[in-house]
């Protein structure tokens, strides 16, 4: 079964409730083929409402940036994974590398977000990736490894098919200095070949791994080409409707 592929726009922290629907209105028409891909679009917790309604009827799925893996509790300023569902959002976005840097986010910490994904049935989008430095003194697959180890604790094979994987190297990320289609595909043969040895062939074989880092409509297809890569996660070329729709499109 070939995987289908997967383009996710992470909206990071922009776009109030208004603007989060006018691009959406703009956005729909201009998605040529409605069952080529699955389109996922991730906006700022106070605008889930406003997208979910947006979409309604449409092939557009809707995630969180972020969630706390408690269903509830005393954590001011978290959401809870029954907060995502309840708004009407399917997918969530763990550990990307904004919330490892600047929030102190742990493997730990996404591996019990990861296992509180699979038992709330939200689809997890899981962000590894190595920094520039790592890079450098050539620790991308040690990185890597270590990353998926620790996500993937305790995570049962069956559960793990639906995973999407997004391969984000924290130096391509708003830098406008995109991995070259074979670097990322490298990447992703690595880290498929890790899943396979964590979770087996079948998880391996299922899983979407998408790459994500300065994703623009000009470099979408030679990166959708590389067979190890099933998609996109894309921060600031998703924010207009136009460039993502050519990014959707390609
Ligand atoms: P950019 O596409 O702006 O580089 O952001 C990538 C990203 O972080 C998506 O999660």
């Amino acid at each position: 079964m070939p995987r289908k592929p997967l383009i996710a726009a992470n909206w990071k922290m922009y776009k109030v409730p208004a603007q989060a629907e006018e691009f959406v209105k703009k956005f729909l028409p201009l998605i040529e083929d409605k069952d080529r891909a699955e389109i996922v679009i991730c906006p700022s917790a106070t605008s889930l409402a406003a997208v979910v309604a947006a979409v309604q009827g449409s092939v557009l799925a809707v995630g969180g940036q972020n969630m706390h893996w408690a269903e509830e509790g005393a954590y001011t300023g978290e959401t809870s994974p029954l907060m995502l569902k309840a708004v009407g959002a399917t997918h969530v976005i763990i550990g990307h590398s904004e919330r490892r840097q600047y929030f102190g986010e742990t493997d730990e910490m996404v591996n019990h977000k990861i296992l509180s994904a699979v038992k709330n049935e939200l689809t997890p989008i899981i962000c590894v990736g190595e920094t520039l430095e790592e890079r450098e003194a050539n620790k991308t697959e040690e990185v890597l490894l270590r990353q998926c180890q620790i996500a993937f604790k305790a995570v049962e094979p069956e559960a793990a098919e639906n995973f999407i994987i997004a391969y984000e190297p924290v130096w391509a990320i708003g830098t406008g200095r995109t991995a070259t289609p074979e670097m990322a595909g490298l990447a992703h043969f690595y880290i498929r070949s890790q899943v396979a040895r964590l979770l087996g062939r079948k998880a391996a074989d299922s899983m979407r791994i998408l790459y994500g880092g300065s994703v623009k409509p000009d470099n979408a297809s030679a990166l959708a080409n590389q067979p190890e890569i099933d998609g996109a996660l894309v921060g600031g070329a998703s924010l207009d409707p136009v460039s993502f729709a050519k990014i959707v499109n390609y």
